[in-house]
């Protein structure tokens, strides 16, 4: 249908005579004379219907409207460039010359956009409800690109390190890997239930026995969870498993990969290896298991210094075995009290009883603004300064409660106040970082029992390993491991368990009985009675990994077809009603909720 791309004709071509098709990006009259931008995927071409050149396409021309499919023929001509003129476009690689067009076909007319495709739409309903035409854009188009290159570059690396590309089953059985799962009813297996795998976990431990030793695959993964800009029920994960191997081998592969990724993607050089912090101290001094380190504001303790403090939110909080922690703000000091308010509101609703301040307005303690700070003796106030570098300018925010929550709340402020303070803007650095020693269980207050940090298959440190056969569950680490990438978890991992008994011991320890251990997992329990190799792995998320190189901020930008987040595609409009007779044959009673029905929680 066409001898030339939108984005291929340069001065060479002159007088050579092409054929184009493509969208009709825009159309202006000048004078009487219509220009089209024609473009396709690879670029845009200027048009010009002349009448002295054609009668019939210039008449044709001026019905065109944008988004209609044209076919052209016409000539190449050079624009024209003189000291008095230029009607060259230098934002155009074919901005030097432009086809004259002689006979124009119409090969399918467009109605009305719903939106325009030049603008930013803040609607993201009506995109998502017409994405062909918002996948039309440059920059959605670009993102696609870029994640083609991703996938590719990742599936070249794994290739060139011999890794095998499996399959594994998606309508399978359910996992625990921490969320809710979408389940499928069997219609021959009538009352039973499939569910849409949260990861290819278990099939590729399974991979492992079977001695295939290094699997992976572009996965796609099923989460009923609540959904945020990095969440998605339907996602990817780059997804990998190895024999033979330790953490130092699994975390080496990444690293590799990863720089293969950024390489070929952005042309990026990233570091080799990654920098590495444990579990404990990415929270100790971050607040976060995925500590975004392009900026300071880093957690100080002082649970020493101000244990017999005459402010009583301090020493109160240390006398009931809690922690006081602060974070520098530097160039906050003027924070207005609408601001001072709004960082408390959103401290309370991360779980703390207030947020204590210091407006340092100046660097002399008599020129600070704070509720308590003439309750502090002169050794309590040097000792913060000194502690927090405090100088004019600064806003100092304190936590005092039980260390995992005043962590977790000084971490959520910290990144709060770099939002604030628009600290990132135009930062473009790719900060990579391995959590690692992750606690292995974590115990559910509620539920009043442990469940796994990671997932059920995680082995323990060395170390602990004996511990978790004797039941002995408090405090230990595992073999898990995360890459941390500007502030988000990109992937994870664990080597495991492959020992009957020890994964045994694991279940125990979740309080998974007899009876559900063979019911949901005796397959795997089975499979490790005979020989199976020692085995670990990880998963990236694409989508996460995508939208970080793309510079998007949500995981949908990066996404031919995501849900909202109310899970629905607005496209297809699904989830949808079903027939009476597909339910009929599956045994199902109409299960047709209310639309405004909310779901339990
Ligand atoms: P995990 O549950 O940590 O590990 O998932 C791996 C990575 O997948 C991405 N991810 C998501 N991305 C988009 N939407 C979601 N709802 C979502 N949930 C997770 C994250 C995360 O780091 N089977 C293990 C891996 C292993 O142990 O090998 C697993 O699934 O980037
Ligand atoms: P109050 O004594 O309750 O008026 O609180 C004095 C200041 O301490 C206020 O700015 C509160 O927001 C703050 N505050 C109260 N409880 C805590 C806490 N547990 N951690 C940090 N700040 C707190």
């Amino acid at each position: 249908m066409r001898t030339h791309h939108c984005n291929e004709i340069r001065p060479s071509h002159v007088g050579e005579t092409v054929t184009l098709i493509g969208w009709v990006n825009t159309v202006r009259d000048q004078g009487g004379v219509i220009f089209v931008d024609l473009r396709d995927r690879k670029g845009i071409t200027q048009v010009v219907f002349r009448s002295e050149v054609s009668q019939e396409s210039a008449e044709l021309s001026h019905k065109l409207r944008q988004e209609d499919v044209i076919q052209l023929t016409g000539k190449v001509e050079a624009r024209l460039k003189t000291a008095e003129v230029d009607t060259t476009n230098a934002n155009l690689e074919t901005g030097e010359v432009e086809v004259v067009c002689h006979q124009l076909t119409v090969v399918n007319k467009s109605e009305v956009l719903p939106f325009q495709l030049d603008q930013e739409l803040s609607n993201e309903d009506l995109r998502m409800k017409h994405r062909y035409l918002d996948l039309r854009r440059p920059r959605m188009a670009k993102n696609l690109r870029m994640r083609h290159r991703i996938t590719k570059a990742t599936r070249d690396y794994l290739d060139e390190n011999e890794f095998l590309e499996i399959e594994t089953p998606i309508l399978s059985k359910s996992t625990p890997e921490g969320a809710r799962d979408f389940l499928v009813p069997s219609r021959l297996q009538m009352g039973d239930f499939y569910a849409l795998p949260q990861a290819p976990q278990q099939y590729k431990q399974m991979l492992m026995v079977a001695g295939v030793e290094k699997y992976f695959q572009i996965a796609k993964c099923f989460r009923d969870e609540d959904l945020r800009a990095d969440r998605q029920p339907e996602f990817t994960q780059i997804d990998m498993e190895l024999s033979f191997v330790d953490q130092e081998d699994v975390l080496a592969l990444i690293e590799g990969m990863l720089q293969r990724v950024f390489k070929e993607s952005l042309g990026a050089e990233i570091p080799a290896k990654f920098d590495r912090m444990t579990y404990a101290d990415a929270m100790n001094t971050y607040g976060s298991d995925k500590p975004d380190r392009r900026f300071g504001s880093t957690l100080v303790d002082f649970t020493d210094l101000l244990k017999d403090c005459e402010f009583k939110v301090f020493s109160g909080a240390i006398k009931n075995g809690g922690v006081v922690k602060a974070i520098n703000v530097k160039g906050f000091a003027n924070a207005s009290v609408g601001q001072i308010n709004e960082l408390t509101k959103f401290a309370q609703e991360a779980g703390a009883k207030g947020l204590a301040y210091i407006q340092c307005r100046g660097a002399e303690s008599t020129e600070w603004r704070s509720p308590f700070v003439k309750r502090l003796t002169e050794a309590e106030i040097s000792g913060l300064k000194e502690g927090l570098n405090i100088e004019a300018g600064d806003l100092i925010l304190f936590g005092a409660d039980k260390w995992e929550g005043v962590c977790d709340v000084l971490g959520r402020i910290r990144i709060k106040c770099a939002e604030m303070l628009n600290t990132l803007e135009g930062n473009t650095d790719l900060n990579f970082l391995w959590v690692t020693e992750f606690p292995l269980l974590g115990y559910d207050e509620e539920e009043g029992k442990w469940n796994a940090v990671h997932h059920p298959f995680t082995r323990p440190i060395p170390e602990d390993e004996e511990k978790l056969r004797n039941g002995e569950l408090e405090g230990l680490r595992a073999q898990a491991y995360d890459v941390v990438l500007n502030g988000y978890e990109v992937g994870g991992g664990s080597i495991r368990i492959h020992e009957a008994d020890l994964q045994g011991s694991m279940f125990d320890a979740l309080g998974v009985t007899a009876e559900e251990k063979e019911e949901m997992f005796g397959h795997i329990l089975d499979a490790f009675k005979f020989g199976a190799p020692p085995h670990g792995g990880a998963a990236l998320g694409l989508d996460r990994l995508a939208m970080l190189i793309c510079g998007e901020n949500s995981i949908r930008e990066v996404m031919a077809f995501p849900k909202n987040n109310k899970g629905v595609d607005l496209m297809s409009d699904s989830p949808a009603a079903v027939d009476f007779k597909q339910l009929r044959d599956l045994r199902i009673q109409s299960i047709a909720p209310k639309k405004d029905e909310a779901p339990s929680a």
